[in-house]
């Protein structure tokens, strides 16, 4: 395994300036840019879309990892795509097909990736891993930022490994939710090669970014 990459969600920026945010968090070392996009109905709250998305992709170069929470996603994948997007993660519970929804990303450019919340089993994967490029492990429950992990997702990230692993391809396993410089070294040595952290980040303004990124990082 290379280094782990951090993907800061702009979920916990200041929305008043959310360019400006990007811009700090690429220059304090963020990999990706993590984008949670909600729709008030799969999830009970809600965020931004594609042009919101569109305009903020000329404030960074780095990968625009976008975790949708909406439910249907299919007619939407092209706007994503237009808007910029790199990663376009869905939940299987979005429905109704999931090996079309990933086909259709990926026809559109970008690479797919599946989320699964904290009581979703890893079966559901089996039959799409040839077929995606990153795995998410919601270790809460999806629609809030601040929220505190769920220790039981680390034993889902081990066999998620193993899975990975068999397939001998370059899947990136994420791990989205409640984490800490405290508990990211437990999802690293469980097997995440990606951590998404959103109030981790951002607390205590632009000045605080690089350390916080730093300190979500591998130790030792
Ligand atoms: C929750 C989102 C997360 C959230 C993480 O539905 O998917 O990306 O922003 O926020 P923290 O790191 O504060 O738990
Ligand atoms: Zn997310």
């Amino acid at each position: 395994m290379t280094s782990v990459l951090i993907s800061p969600s702009i979920l916990s920026a200041d929305f008043a300036k959310l360019g400006e945010e990007i811009q700090a968090i690429d220059a304090a070392g963020a990999d990706m840019i993590h984008v949670d996009v909600m729709d008030g109905h799969f999830v009970p709250n809600l965020t931004f879309g594609p042009p919101v998305i569109k305009a903020l992709r000329p404030h960074t170069k780095k990968p625009f990892d976008v975790h949708l929470m909406i439910a249907p996603v299919d007619q939407f994948i092209a706007d994503f795509a237009d808007a910029g997007c790199d990663l376009l993660t869905v939940h299987p519970e979005a429905g109704p097909h999931l090996h079309r929804t990933v086909q259709s990303i990926r026809s559109h450019g970008m690479k797919p990736g599946v989320a699964l919340n904290p009581a979703t089993p890893v079966e559901v994967l089996d039959y799409v891993m040839d077929d995606i490029d990153l795995i998410l492990v919601m270790s809460v429950n999806p629609g809030f930022g601040g929220q505190s992990f769920i220790d039981s997702q680390l034993r889902k990230i081990e066999a998620l490994r193993k899975k990975i692993d068999q397939t001998g391809r370059e899947i990136i396993l994420e791990v989205d939710g409640g984490l800490k410089p405290e508990n990211s070294q437990a999802a690293i040595s469980a097997g995440v090669t990606a951590i998404v952290a959103g109030s981790a980040v951002f607390k205590g303004g632009p000045s605080a970014y690089a350390a916080n990124i730093a300190a979500l990082r591998p130790k030792g």
